[in-house]
């Protein structure tokens, strides 16, 4: 640490003597800002995240990009995520939740799809998670067509979606980006607003950075973001890949996917704690996952009883609610405007391989369905 933080130093020293030479001070330093109270940027060019935007987003110095074991899944959306902290600043390591983060962090994640008939993609919106003086605060940029710059808009207007896959497959939708107070629907634990990504688990996997692969935990705290790493890598956990059958089994790949797209709302101190429907990985009580649990919640469920009835897919209202597009069926209820089929086809299988004689008819509803 205290060679790194040297290091630092010595860096910064030269750096200020190169730009005393080349005379900087006219233009103020290029360097990320980090801006621990508002008002905000209205631009996100002024936080110095990037230093180009075509043909991909090119992070300024000291901002590293990473990726998780298994995302969110946003509309077939291409995320690009970034980390950048404050000079001599770390993240504290937890081997379960979310890392503590210092005053002054940004965690950016940029949102883009495929440009209808032309190579490339269009950056849509950028989402920035910053650690102020006041606990995390989230804003929404939204990208101009030029791509030139994006904009601070606490209520964006959704964005028309059109492009066409190599195998003919059509896309063409509406695309909601989350106003500000949304924000805090998935991102709040009692209220508190968090990071969600940046677990042990979910970061631990090798990422191609420009200078060559590496594992990300450990180019975090070669970085001097990360404090208190495990030395021993087999301590470290890490979340199976939901789309890879060699990083775990079915049940892994299921449970990791259900963790990443639901357990931020489906959790204690979550805002579907209510339901008594946790989906975080650590969860190891079936009933708890909604295995026969009837809903708390009055939703249209089609005449179904349970969450999730083992063995039967089609009869598990989880499966009628990842299926739909329709609002007040929709799971998420936000952030998502087409079906993810790739994901339902996983969690069908997991469910269909889940052993289990069956559901005891509930007491209430009185109505019970035969076979149920
Ligand atoms: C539908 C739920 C949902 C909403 C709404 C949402 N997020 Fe997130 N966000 C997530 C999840 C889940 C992750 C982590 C998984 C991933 O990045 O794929 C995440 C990740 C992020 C990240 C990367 C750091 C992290 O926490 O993992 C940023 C930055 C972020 N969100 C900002 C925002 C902002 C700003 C808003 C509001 C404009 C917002 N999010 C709205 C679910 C949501
Ligand atoms: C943005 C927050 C949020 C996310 C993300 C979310 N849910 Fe929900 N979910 C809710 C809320 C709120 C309810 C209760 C109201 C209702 O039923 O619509 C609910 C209810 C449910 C229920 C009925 C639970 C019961 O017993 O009452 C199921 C099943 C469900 N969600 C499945 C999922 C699945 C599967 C995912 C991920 C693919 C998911 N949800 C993601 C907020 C969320």
């Amino acid at each position: 640490m205290s060679f790194r933080a040297g290091r630092a130093i010595s860096l910064a020293f030269v750096g200020a003597l190169l730009c005393a030479l080349l005379a900087c001070s006219r233009f103020g330093h290029r360097d990320v800002r980090a801006i621990v109270e508002g008002p905000y940027p209205k631009k996100l060019s002024e936080w110095r995240l990037f230093t180009a935007v075509s043909p991909a987003l090119r992070p300024n110095r000291g901002v590293l990009p990473y990726d998780l074991n298994t995302p969110l899944f946003s509309d077939y959306a291409s995320k690009y995520r970034f980390v950048w902290m404050p000079a001599g600043a770390a993240a504290r390591y937890r081997g379960e939740g979310v890392f503590e983060f210092p005053v002054g962090t940004i965690l950016a994640k940029s949102f883009a799809f495929p440009a209808d008939g032309r190579p490339g993609e269009r950056l849509i919106e950028t989402r920035l998670l910053v650690h102020t003086k006041g606990g995390w605060v989230g804003l929404p940029y939204v990208w101009d067509d030029q791509q030139k710059d994006a904009t601070l808009q606490m209520v964006p207007d959704p964005v028309t979606v059109r492009w066409t896959e190599a195998s003919g497959r059509r896309h063409d939708f509406t695309y909601s980006i989350p106003n500000a107070n949304e924000c805090h629907e998935c991102h709040d634990r009692e209220r508190v607003m968090l990071p969600i990504g940046p677990r042990a688990a979910n970061l631990n996997k090798t990422f191609l950075y420009p200078d060559g692969a590496a594992n990300q935990l450990e180019r975090w705290r070669a970085a001097g973001y990360l404090e208190g790493l495990p030395e021993n890598a087999a301590e470290r956990p890490r979340s199976a890949r939901w789309d890879d059958p060699a990083s775990g089994t079915l049940d892994q790949r299921a449970r990791a996917y259900l963790e990443n797209n639901c357990a931020h709302c489906h959790q204690p101190g979550g805002q579907a704690g209510y339901t008594g429907v946790d989906f975080r990985a650590s969860q190891k009580d079936l009933a708890r996952l909604g295995v026969c649990k009837t809903p708390n919640s009055a939703g249209n469920v089609a005449g179904l009883l349970y969450d999730l009835a083992p063995g039967r897919p089609d009869a598990s209202i989880l499966i009628y609610r990842v299926t739909s597009v329709a609002p007040k069926i929709a799971m998420p209820q936000l952030g998502r405007a087409v079906v993810h089929r790739e994901g339902v086809e996983l969690l069908r299988q997991w469910i269909a391989s889940l052993p289990g004689a069956g559901c005891r008819a509930p007491s209430a509803p009185a109505a019970a369905v035969p076979g149920s």
